[in-house]
């Protein structure tokens, strides 16, 4: 859940972070068309949580966990799963997909940076697709909170638009990510959509992310660039 007004009033210098940048992902045909857009695949995150060593009794957090999916399949494996999002949208499709599966899972509107994981900690925090929200002072923040969550040794895994091109060669590579993800109007995420991503959205360097999360104290594992445009950190808590 949010953390509490009632004792410290939010600074007005806080990050908007219930004002999402961007892609519009919120609205509810956004939300709709989303697991079609984005290509959701229940075995794919279920092959992910399985890598995570998920299992029954696992306490899991996903941030920014959109429609569910991942929150769905920990939850189907016996674990402790609590989905977070700022999307009240987002979370109903969510709490649908629980439903429809049959299984419990612990949903809360909150955001990367206001979120207070009121459990005992978790074993393993997840976040896909979605760090590239906030700029990068406020990702700090928001790994710095992850780290909270988590039991030492815990895992936390990151998925996202993580830039590992050379900074002299990004024209190269952005255009070659928009020529080649971009789909013809109403069949996905559009040319306009990846553009909008990098004028709009705050994607940056692994190297930056590497850092940060060396900061927040976790130890990285493992970096894994899939594609110029992509990559995944897994990490382990200090
Ligand atoms: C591209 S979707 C990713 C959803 C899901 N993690 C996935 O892998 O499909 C981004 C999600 O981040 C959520 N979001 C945006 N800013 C957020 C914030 N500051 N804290 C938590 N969720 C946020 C959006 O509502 C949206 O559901």
């Amino acid at each position: 859940m949010p953390r509490s007004d009632a004792t410290s009033p939010r600074p007005a210098w806080l990050y908007r972070e219930y004002e999402p940048v961007g892609v519009d992902l919120g609205s509810p045909a956004a939300v709709a068309a989303y697991d079609r857009h984005q290509g959701t695949d229940p075995d794919a995150d279920d092959a992910l949580l399985e890598r995570l060593g998920v299992a029954a009794g696992t306490r899991l957090v996903d941030l920014a966990c959109g429609t569910g999916s991942l929150v769905v399949q920990a939850a189907c494996r016996g674990a402790e799963a609590h989905g977070v999002d700022v999307s009240e949208e987002m979370l109903a499709f969510a709490r649908a997909r629980a439903q429809r599966s049959s299984v419990r899972a612990h949903w809360h509107r909150a955001g990367f940076l206001d979120y207070e994981h009121r459990a005992e900690p978790a074993d393993v925090v997840t976040t896909k697709s979605a760090l590239h929200q906030l700029p990068d002072f406020w990702k700090q923040r928001a790994l710095l909170n992850a780290a909270g969550m988590l039991r030492p040794g815990g895992t936390f895994y990151l998925w996202d638009v993580v830039f590992s091109f050379e900074p002299s060669q990004a024209h190269q590579h952005l255009h070659r990510w928009i020529n080649t993800a971009g789909h013809p109007e109403g069949q996905g995420f559009t040319r306009a959509d990846f553009e909008a991503h990098i004028r709009e959205e705050f994607s940056t360097y692994a190297w930056i992310l590497e850092g940060m999360l060396q900061r927040a104290g976790f130890d990285i594992i493992a970096l894994e660039s899939r594609s110029p445009t992509h990559g995944e950190f897994l990490c382990r808590r200090r």
